[in-house]
This record gives C-alpha cells, sequence and structure tokens, in this order.
C-alpha cells in the first residue's frame, strides 16, 4: 500500500462486499472510504497506543473486524489514501471531496462513511461540511487506539459511523463525526484530548446526538447552512492562506515572511477574543490594507470571537472568525477566496453565516 501526502498521490480503488442474511434490499448502500489515521495504525505490541505506525491497515481488514457491519448496511469500500493525517494535503482534499460527491450523485449510495486519523479530522470534515453537494449522511470517524491495540475504538466507531449513516436521521444535518458514541457536527467538533477515547467534543454546542447498539438519535438539528446550501464548490485553485499566532513576545517576522510570499489570507490564533499581540497587529493591519484577508479567531479554544470587540476591525479591515477556531476558520477563508469573495465585509458575510 502506498503513502499518499502532497500533490501527488495515486488512488487504488478496491471493492469489498460484505454478505450478509438479509435481503439486499433492505440495507442502506454505505461506500466507506478510507484516508488511514489511527484507525488504521499498526504497532508492534498490543499494550502499545502512542508508538506505532499509523495508516497501514487496509480498509479491507477495517471492515473484517467488524463482521455484523453486513447487518447494518451493504458496504462499498475504497482506499483512497493511507496517510496519518498530519500529511493531510489539499490535493488529497480535493480528491476526496470529488469523490464523496460522484458517490453521492448516484442511486447506487445511500450515505459515505470515512475513515479518518483524528489529528485533522475537524478540518476535513468542516471542509466537507461545505462543499458536498448532496443531502445524503456523510460520517467520519476516526480511532484513537491503533487497530492492533487492547481495546482497540476503531472497530466500535466504524460500527457506529455506518449505523448513523444508514440512518434516516441523518439526512439533511450535513457531515457529521461519530466518535465514541457521540454525533457531532462537522462545523462544532474538535479534537480535545491528545490520547484519550474521548477524545472529541463540541464545546459550547455540545453532541447532536447519540449512536448506541445499533440505535442512532438527534437531539438537536444543525443550524446553520451547509453542504447543497453554500456557494462553495471543490476543485477551484487553493489560494494560499496560512495561520499565524499570537503570544507573549510575538515578532512581526513571520506576517512580513508571509506577505513577502504572496499569501492572499492570514488567520490569527489570537489570545484570548482574539486579541493580538501589538507587535504584529500593526504588521496585520499593514497587510489588510494591501488586500491580505485578515481573519481573527483565537487560540482559547471555545467561546466565539467577537467583532470590533479585542481589536477595532472595522477600523483595521479584520474580519472575526465568530465560533471557528484557527483551523476551521482557514478552511472557510479558503473556500471564501475561491468562490471570489474579496474584502472584509463580504467576507466576514461568511464567517457569519457559516
Ligand atoms: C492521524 O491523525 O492520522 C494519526 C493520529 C490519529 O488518528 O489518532
Amino acid at each position: 500500500m502506498s503513502k499518499h501526502g502532497g500533490a501527488s498521490f495515486t488512488i487504488a480503488a478496491m471493492n469489498t462486499s460484505i454478505a450478509s442474511s438479509l435481503p439486499a434490499n433492505a440495507r442502506p448502500r454505505i461506500a466507506v472510504l478510507a484516508t488511514g489515521g489511527t484507525i488504521a495504525g499498526s504497532a508492534a505490541d498490543a499494550a502499545n497506543t502512542a508508538g506505532y505506525q499509523a495508516g497501514v491497515v487496509g480498509v479491507d481488514q477495517l471492515l473484517a473486524a467488524v463482521p455484523s457491519l453486513s447487518a447494518v448496511a451493504q458496504i462499498h469500500a475504497e482506499q483512497v489514501a493511507s496517510i496519518d493525517s498530519k500529511d493531510m494535503s489539499l490535493a488529497l482534499w480535493t480528491t476526496l471531496a470529488q469523490r464523496v460527491n460522484a458517490l453521492l450523485s448516484t442511486d447506487e449510495i445511500d450515505g459515505v462513511v470515512i475513515t479518518h486519523g483524528t489529528d485533522t479530522l475537524e478540518e476535513t470534515a468542516y471542509l466537507l461540511h461545505l462543499t458536498v453537494k448532496s443531502t445524503k449522511p456523510v460520517v467520519l470517524t476516526a480511532a484513537m487506539r491503533p487497530a492492533t491495540a487492547l481495546s482497540a475504538d476503531g472497530p466500535l466507531n466504524l460500527l457506529n459511523a455506518v449505523t448513523v449513516a444508514a440512518s434516516g436521521a441523518a439526512h439533511g444535518q450535513g457531515v457529521l463525526v461519530a466518535f465514541n458514541n457521540r454525533i457531532h457536527s462537522a462545523r462544532d467538533v474538535v479534537k480535545t484530548s491528545t490520547f484519550a477515547v474521548d477524545a472529541f467534543q463540541s464545546p459550547e454546542v455540545g453532541a447532536l446526538g447519540w449512536v448506541q447498539d445499533g440505535r442512532a438519535e438527534f437531539q438537536r438539528s444543525v443550524g446553520r447552512p451547509h453542504t447543497v446550501a453554500t456557494e462553495f464548490v471543490i476543485g477551484a485553485k487553493w489560494p494560499g492562506v496560512e495561520i499565524v499566532a499570537s503570544y507573549a513576545g510575538a515578532s512581526r517576522v513571520v506576517v512580513h515572511a508571509l506577505v513577502a510570499a504572496g499569501v492572499r489570507g492570514i488567520v490569527v490564533a489570537g489570545t484570548g477574543n482574539g486579541s493580538i499581540h501589538a507587535s504584529i497587529q500593526q504588521a496585520l493591519a499593514d497587510a489588510a490594507s494591501q488586500g491580505v484577508a485578515v481573519v481573527r479567531s483565537s487560540r482559547v479554544g471555545s467561546g466565539h470571537v467577537m467583532r470590533n470587540g479585542a481589536a477595532p476591525d472595522d477600523a483595521l479591515g479584520f474580519v472575526s472568525a465568530n465560533a471557528l477556531n484557527p483551523y476551521k476558520a482557514r478552511v472557510l477563508l479558503m473556500l471564501a477566496l475561491a468562490a471570489g469573495g474579496a474584502g472584509p465585509v463580504v467576507l466576514q458575510k461568511a464567517f457569519d453565516t457559516y
């Protein structure tokens, strides 16, 4: 199996059918797209949950570890990539989103499950939330323990993700993350632990619902527009957008280097309510006056950034990220710029909408 990353990778497609005693037409047809991650990780020792190689177990083995999947759905499986998700690339994002859209546009597939590494899962999920053009369910899942571990969490997470994708209640909810028995919206979910099995939370708003023992239940619905209700499409050239952090003793060197490199946008991982060290705030204001989109987010991990609160956005030409963390704010800014959005007023509307 080859590693995928950067601009060049190949897609090794593989079809896996799981036999079932139920009539085929009684079970939803779910495509499982594997991309790698710890869920496909392998360690030399079953007690090892930190030192292992991610993305080496194939989708056929992931499915074979969960025989009861056949009672839930007819599975069509594809190995889209085999990466550690820290190496997720814009090119692979394009390929993945295009594949999801192609599968969901046919009458043959009722929903998609994507197995992914936990490290950039929230970014991929939000990207798909904004660019999938279907109301059919798309559910990402992952694992904190490699497939070889004692008490590996991947098999149950995979079964639960397929259960969610196969459930009628998931239609129209946008892209979802099924992890550790909870169902999260792609917009809200973030990874909050480096090691715990309960590694994903939706700060402030909480999970959408839960999945357990073959049953998925939604306790609330997604409020903001997504998928078919956005203007974003995948396939346009990705604009250069980078993230800059604000911290004690921060200097303007990074901002100057990014502007000199020709980036079209900078997201600031600000302190507190998106406040920015004085030494880089002026450099960012200069960048904004030259047409670089500057978005204020926060490194705090929950809450929102109030426009004109901790910095005078109107005066400096900045945009507030609302409740998006810096990594999701970068996703939205790239899509908005690729869609032709320009200027703080138009970009602020995108952040207030999505
Ligand atoms: C990865 O993100 O691919 C590795 C870490 C994980 O999946 O937990």
